[in-house]
């Protein structure tokens, strides 16, 4: 029997490109068999709760004051020192760029005192890559990537190869959840109150767009959506003055099945897409944070179930944003060799595949998406 000491590495992530700030500690041995050590994630959501939606500034001061102790509480909950890290992993974009620039700086700062290297980390990567995390998926694999910000399918080659198959050519899903959410005057995030209130309402009393499910390809459309059920809404708040507590939970039984008969149409697509690529390989993934609803997660898996194709979800506290999946795209990509150094930028955008035409338009930031 080989009597070798397996080779034992050690990643701190840091995450700040949003609302949480998140500190975490994975462990990878011989380049393989990923464990989460510890993933610490201060939710700032209270610190918006007045404001209807997330105010940057708010995000960027509390990422500064909230960085440093979300680290120190990570590498104690992981029983490690930062002398025993091999990387510094940090979420470089997309995002707000107050938040990134609080993560990055602080990554910098940790490097610079403790001589340890910076890892730049996509975040979308890190949600891309989490089945590899959770469940050691191999590449190549399709993922459905679907948060507050994004909503994409990409073939998945390896750490930094990425080919995007479709995408949506406005809004995100969650940011469509957050909407209907602050129109019906239901708590943010939107996600978690729609899907809850969804669940004593009727998904058929409201008919709500699926646009595009009759266009070749698998690009999504959800920003028709939210003009449908303001159309709605006020309609029958003239008819009846307000809306009583049933209505808003048909309301969102209603968005919840516009969105999920989109993503499942697509994903049919998709599937179809990938299969012909890569047909020896079939895992259909999901993450991000509205890969957290559960309805949605169930047609899902059918869909996969139809192809014949291996499902994976990960567990909803690494659907929504986290840093052990920025620690382990950051191992990932420093086991291909990639260092960064203390002249890393935050970007705030940052497309994952670069080579298509951008989904979501131009301007002086470059490509979001
Ligand atoms: O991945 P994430 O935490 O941050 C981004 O990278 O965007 O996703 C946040 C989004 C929010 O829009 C939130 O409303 C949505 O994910 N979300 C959900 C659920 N939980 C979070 N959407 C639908 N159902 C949920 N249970
Ligand atoms: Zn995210």
């Amino acid at each position: 029997m080989e009597n070798r000491k397996l080779d034992q590495k050690f990643f701190l992530g840091l995450e700040s490109s949003c609302d949480e700030t998140a500190a975490s500690v994975v462990s990878v041995k011989d380049g393989k068999d990923p464990k989460i050590l510890s993933s610490v994630v201060f939710d700032q959501s209270m610190l918006h709760v007045d404001f209807g939606g997330i105010v940057p500034e708010i995000a960027a001061r509390a990422h500064a004051e909230r960085m440093d102790i979300c680290v120190s509480n990570a590498l104690e909950q992981a029983e490690r020192k930062l002398s025993e890290m091999s990387a510094i992993c940090v979420t470089a974009g997309p995002g707000l760029i107050g938040g990134l620039l609080s993560g990055v700086m602080c990554a910098k700062g940790l490097s610079l005192g403790s001589g340890k290297p910076v890892v730049g980390v996509n975040h979308l990567a890190g949600h891309a890559l989490t089945p590899r995390l959770t469940n050691g998926v191999a590449y190549p694999f399709l993922m459905l990537l679907v948060s507050g910000g994004h909503c994409q399918f990409l073939l998945v080659k390896g750490a930094d190869q990425f080919e995007r198959l479709g995408g949506t050519i406005d809004d995100a899903p969650g940011e469509a959840f957050d909407k209907t959410a602050r129109l019906l005057g239901l708590a943010q995030p939107g996600g978690p109150s729609v899907e809850e209130a969804a669940l004593s309402g009727n998904p058929r009393r409201f008919s709500f767009p699926r646009p595009l499910l009759d266009r070749k390809g698998c690009d999504m459309s959800f920003s028709g959506l939210k003009t449908a059920l303001l159309r709605t809404r006020n309609d029958l708040v003239d008819r009846q003055g307000g809306l009583y507590k049933q209505d808003r939970a048909d309301f969102c039984a209603s968005f919840q099945a516009a969105v999920s008969d989109v993503l499942v149409q697509k994903s049919r697509v998709a599937l179809i897409e990938y299969l012909a690529l890569c047909p020896e390989e079939v895992s259909f993934c999901v993450a991000g944070g509205v890969a957290a609803n559960q309805i949605i997660r169930n047609c899902l898996e059918q869909v996969a179930a139809e192809a014949g194709a291996r499902y994976i979800a990960p567990p909803l506290k690494l659907c929504t944003d986290n840093a052990a999946m920025i620690a382990f795209a950051g191992a990932e990509l420093y086991l291909l060799g990639k260092r960064d150094d203390l002249s890393l930028s935050a970007r705030s955008r940052w497309p994952l595949d670069s080579r298509k035409p951008a989904l979501l338009g131009g301007g002086k930031k470059g490509a979001k998406a």
